[in-house]
């Protein structure tokens, strides 16, 4: 029997239902019916603070803030492979998704101290407004950053420009097939 995963759905837009949501709906469908285990967080949900720098997670590895971040950290440090969705903001990810990249500064920290070299697979969809050429760059970088720096590899990414109203993608069953077949196969 092929090995099933431990498969983190990390949504990142703070529209509930909106494009990236059923995409990871879509993703995570297939993951589960290849009968990987699934987990789900809703960032929207979350109360995150912003990393403060105080320096102190250079020492321990851990964040001295006691928030809802603890939920991510151990769902991140637990799972086997990790979907990341976020809307484009202002050519970047929202703030709730940047909120939680700065505040994992910490597990990057604990990788360093523990000397942990394991990279996991990591797999991020993205969707935004206009079809501006360069509209994915800048959350390209920040997330191909993050995801290295916390101990994931991007095995594959789904960019989709030209998406502005709320649940527009569903009208797409070519879209949504194709992120379901890759969740069933996690490729
Ligand atoms: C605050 C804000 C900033 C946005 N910035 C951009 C942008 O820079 N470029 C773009 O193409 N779309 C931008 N959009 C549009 C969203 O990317 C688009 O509506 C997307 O479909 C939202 O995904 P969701 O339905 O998963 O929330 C922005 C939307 C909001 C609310």
């Amino acid at each position: 029997m092929a090995y099933r995963m431990r498969v983190l759905g990390v949504y990142g837009s703070p529209r509930r239902d909106g494009n990236t949501d059923l995409l990871l709906n879509q993703f995570l469908k297939g993951a589960n019916e290849s009968g990987h285990k699934i987990e789900r967080i809703y960032v929207r949900e979350l109360k995150i603070l912003p990393c403060l720098a105080c320096g102190e997670c250079e020492k321990t590895g851990e964040c001295i803030i006691c928030d809802d971040m603890d939920i991510i950290y151990k769902a991140f440090i637990n799972t086997e492979c990790l979907v990341l969705t976020s809307p484009i903001y202002f050519y970047s990810v929202t703030a709730q998704i940047k909120t939680l990249i700065d505040r994992c500064q910490a597990l990057w920290y604990k990788r360093k101290i523990s000397n942990n070299n394991n990279f996991r697979p990591a797999f991020f969809i993205s969707v935004a407004g206009t079809k501006g050429k360069k509209v994915f760059e800048g959350a390209m970088l920040t997330v191909r950053c993050f995801l290295n720096a916390i101990g994931f590899r991007l095995k594959n990414c789904w960019l989709y420009p030209g998406f502005d109203a709320k649940g527009e993608i569903e009208k797409h069953p070519d879209i949504l097939s194709k992120i379901y077949s890759a969740g069933k196969n996690l490729i």
